[in-house]
């Protein structure tokens, strides 16, 4: 009798791909709940884990030892999540991945709608969705819930699809989809969806709605990587660089603008204007209150009073209408370039900055400063 040394078996045609920070508590869960969402499917789980200190890799790595559909992939001296997950779609080599956070906030018991979409021919992407009908937040504060809705009414700003919810986590793609991109990921951040789009503009995309679940295990970790990565950010672009004292003032007070803006924007709204009319108000209110600020601070020794007042408010005006299309051009410049949407939205705001300290200097206050 002859015995065959090896029986060819074929691999998973899905991958489930679960990023993990420190989730220690929530593994064994999600994987029953895989479990139960994909009977019949052939699958696997590759959870990425960023070198948690709470373990989770070992409890992935335990569960490994007696299911064989559960894997880890375990990052050394690295951390992100757009990485972590690109890295597992690596170390796939199914047809079709998704990738779901590992906190149970996803709710994976829609991965067989999205899969079944992928199935179709008709779409490339099947993303998990917050923002239509059907989908919701759960429990957030009206805090929270309104943030999560500014930052993606501005991400759909600079986005070019028209999705409801780009700032998702949660979707299904298929693999010959994903992989003309890889080269042109950034890799960097924590919006992998979005970079994914961006890098191929015709992929075709269908939204499935979901119910943000509470997270029971744990804390999330996006709040404090984003204000590191912001951090980081602004770290390199002033990194050992000396600032003159009176741009970071400008600055400041440039920053400040923005919440006089948004609260005099608002105060138009609840006054019934329409959005465009309340948008210009706000920016005649936030940029006069700018130049009033400058001029009373920045600018003390060299302070304007009556007519000269009211010139340098001109001034200033048309110098910040430049700046802001300075501003907006760059930005969109860099963001095609395929950075992060907030990279490029910050390179753009500190180009309009650095443009409005410069030449205001000179020519609403008179180039008279020491600088
Ligand atoms: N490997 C790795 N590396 N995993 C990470 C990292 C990292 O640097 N940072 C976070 N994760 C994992 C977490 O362990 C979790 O499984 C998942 O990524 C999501 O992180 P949370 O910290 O729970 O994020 P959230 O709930 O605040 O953010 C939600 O909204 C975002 C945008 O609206 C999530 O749904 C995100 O997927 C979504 O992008
Ligand atoms: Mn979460």
């Amino acid at each position: 009798m002859e015995l065959r040394q090896h029986m060819p078996q074929p691999g998973p045609s899905v991958t489930v791909i679960v990023p993990t920070l420190n989730e220690r508590g929530n593994v064994h869960a999600l994987v029953e709940r895989l479990d139960r969402a994909l009977v019949g499917e052939d699958w696997e789980v590759i959870f990425v884990d960023d070198d948690s200190t709470d373990g989770t890799a070992a409890v992935v790595r335990e569960l490994g030892r007696s299911d064989r559909r559960v894997r880890c992939v375990q990052r050394l001296g690295r951390r992100g999540l757009s990485g972590a997950c690109l890295e597992g779609m690596l170390a796939s080599s199914a047809t079709y991945i998704a990738i779901i956070d590992g906190d149970l906030q996803h709710d994976e018991k829609i991965l067989p709608d999205m899969l079944a979409d992928l199935r179709s021919g008709a779409v490339d992407v099947s993303v998990g969705s917050r923002y239509v009908d059907g989908g919701g937040i759960g429990e957030w504060s009206g805090e929270r819930a309104r943030m999560s809705r500014f930052a993606t009414a501005l991400t759909r700003i600079v986005v070019p699809v028209p999705l409801a919810d780009p700032m998702s986590g949660f979707f299904a793609i298929r693999r010959d989809a994903l992989e003309p991109s890889l080269r042109r990921l950034s890799a960097q951040g924590f919006k992998l969806l979005l970079d994914i789009l961006s890098a191929s503009p015709g992929l075709r995309v269908r939204e499935r709605a979901y119910q943000f679940n509470r997270r029971e295990w744990g804390d999330s970790k996006l709040d404090s990587m984003v204000l590191w990565e912001f951090a980081m950010l602004l770290g390199g672009k002033i990194g050992g660089r000396r600032l003159p004292a009176r741009f970071l003032l400008f600055a400041c007070i440039g920053a400040l603008g923005v919440l006089v803006h948004l609260a005099a924007l608002r105060a138009g709204l609840l006054a019934a204007m329409p959005f465009h009319w309340a948008q210009l108000a706000a920016t005649i209110v936030a940029m006069t209150s700018n130049f009033w600020l400058n001029n009373a601070f920045t600018y003390r020794d060299v302070r304007l009073h009556g007519w000269a007042f009211v010139k340098g408010l001109l001034t200033f005006g048309a110098i910040c209408s430049v700046g802001a299309v300075a501003n907006v051009g760059v930005a969109q410049f860099i963001y095609g370039m395929q950075y992060q949407w907030w990279i490029a939205g910050l390179a753009g705001a500190a180009l309009g900055a650095v443009w409005n300290y410069a030449v205001s200097s000179i020519f609403t206050w008179g180039g008279r400063t020491g600088g």
